[in-house]
C-alpha cells in the first residue's frame, strides 16, 4: 500500500493507491539510502520542485525550466533569476550530459547555488533532468545528484508507460527526489523520435495515469512542439487550452508541464537571418496564450529554444560587425547578456515567477 499526499489549492488530498507487493515503497529518508559514492542533491545546495509546485499552482504563476549546456547559459540563468527573484528550475537533458559531461554540469550547478548567494538573492534551485529515456538513465542521475527527474515514456503504449513510470517514480521517491511524466506525444522532434502531427492528451487518462504511476507533475500535450518551427505559415498559432481545462477538471490542483514553449520571437529571427543566417518561417507559441496557461494548474514552462536563438543572434551580430574579433569572451559576454534579458522578460511578462524565491 502507498499513501500519496498532494496539498490542492487549501486541501490535503490523499491518494491511496494499492500496488502489487514487490512495487511497495517505503518512507525511507532518501539521504539514509545514498551510497557511498553517490551525492544526493540536498549536499549540493538543490531542492526538490515539490514546495515550488505546490506555491506556484496556488499563486498562479509558473517556474521557468531553462534548459543548459554551458558556461554563459547557467550565469544567464542565475543573473536573471537572482535578479527578478524568481526560482528556478535548471534543465539538463541527455544530449546536454552527452556534450557538456554530466559531472562538469552537476558541479557547475552545485556552483549555481553559492553564485545566486555571492550575487545577494539566494533562489530555490531545481536541477531536473529532462526528457529522461531510460530507467537506468534517472537512477544515474538521482544517485548523482538531481533533485528532480522526467520519465518520458510518451511514445510507449499506456501501460508500458504507466510501468516505466511507476518503476522510476519508486525509486526516486526513495531519494526524495521528485519525478515529471508524460501523456500525450507533441509533434516535431521528441527524444529523438519524429512526429508529424500532435497526439494530444486525453483528458479521460490522466487522473489513472497520475494515480497508478505516483508522478508529481504532468507534462501533456495540447498542441506545443520543440523546437523553432511549430506552426506552418497561414497556420493558426493556438494552443489547446480547452484540453488544458478539462484536464484540470479531472486533477484540480495537479501540477501540470508544458514542453515546447519557446515563442520564436521575431526580431531575434530577423537579426539571425540579416546576419547571414537561414531561419525561414520560424513560429512559435504566442506568449499571451503562455501567461493565461501559467494562470492555470500550469506550474512548469520548459523554454530551450528561445535561449539558443538570442544567443546566436548575439553571436552573428557580434562576428558579423567585428570580423577581427577572435577572443570567445567578445560574442559569448554579448550573447549571455542577450539570454539574460530574455530570461528575465520570461520570468516578468510571461511566467510570473518574479519575487516568488
Ligand atoms: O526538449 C529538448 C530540449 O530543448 C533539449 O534539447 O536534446 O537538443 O539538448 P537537446
Ligand atoms: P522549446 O524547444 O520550445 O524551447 O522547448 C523546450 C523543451 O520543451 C525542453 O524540454
Ligand atoms: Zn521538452
Amino acid at each position: 500500500m502507498r499513501i500519496q499526499i498532494y496539498y490542492i489549492y487549501d486541501h490535503l488530498f490523499f491518494d491511496i493507491s494499492l500496488f502489487s507487493e514487490d512495487h511497495d515503497t517505503k518512507p525511507i529518508n532518501g539521504d539514509l539510502l545514498m551510497q557511498n559514492n553517490s551525492t544526493g542533491y540536498k549536499e549540493l545546495g538543490l531542492v526538490n520542485s515539490s514546495d515550488l509546485f505546490a506555491k506556484a499552482v496556488k499563486g498562479g504563476y509558473a517556474i521557468p525550466a531553462y534548459n543548459f549546456n554551458n558556461l554563459e547559459q547557467l550565469q544567464a540563468i542565475i543573473m536573471a533569476c537572482v535578479e527578478t527573484k524568481s526560482p528556478v528550475i535548471l534543465q539538463v537533458s541527455k544530449g546536454a550530459r552527452n556534450y557538456a559531461n554530466q559531472t562538469l554540469l552537476r558541479n557547475l550547478a552545485r556552483g549555481a547555488v553559492e553564485y545566486a548567494e555571492e550575487l545577494g538573492t539566494p533562489v530555490p534551485i531545481v536541477l531536473h533532468l529532462d526528457h529522461g529515456d531510460s530507467f537506468e538513465l534517472c537512477k544515474d542521475c538521482i544517485e548523482t545528484g538531481f533533485s528532480s527527474v522526467m520519465i518520458d515514456g510518451s511514445h510507449l503504449s499506456y501501460d508500458d508507460n504507466v510501468a516505466l513510470t511507476r518503476k522510476v517514480v519508486e525509486y526516486a521517491h526513495q531519494h526524495d527526489v521528485t519525478v515529471e511524466g508524460e501523456l500525450g506525444v507533441l509533434a516535431g522532434i521528441e527524444d529523438e523520435v519524429a512526429s508529424e502531427t500532435h497526439t494530444y492528451t486525453q483528458p479521460e487518462e490522466v487522473e489513472d495515469f497520475v494515480t497508478k504511476t505516483g508522478v508529481d507533475s504532468l507534462a501533456i500535450s495540447i498542441g506545443t512542439s520543440h523546437g523553432a518551427y511549430k506552426f506552418k505559415p497561414g497556420e493558426d498559432p493556438k494552443i489547446r487550452l480547452d484540453i488544458l481545462k478539462e484536464i484540470e477538471t479531472r486533477i484540480p490542483g495537479f501540477p501540470i508541464v508544458l514542453h515546447g514553449s519557446s515563442s520564436v520571437p521575431q526580431d531575434l529571427v530577423k537579426t539571425i537571418n540579416e546576419h547571414g543566417g537561414q531561419l525561414k518561417d520560424a513560429i512559435g507559441i504566442g506568449e499571451d496564450q503562455l501567461r493565461e496557461a501559467a494562470k492555470s494548474a500550469v506550474c512548469k514552462i520548459n523554454i530551450d529554444s528561445d535561449g539558443r536563438l538570442a544567443m546566436t543572434a548575439a553571436v552573428r551580430k557580434v562576428l558579423a560587425e567585428k570580423p577581427e574579433e577572435f577572443d570567445p569572451r567578445k560574442y559569448l559576454g554579448p550573447a549571455r547578456d542577450s539570454l539574460k534579458e530574455l530570461y528575465k522578460h520570461k520570468i516578468i511578462n510571461v511566467l510570473g515567477s518574479d519575487n516568488k524565491a
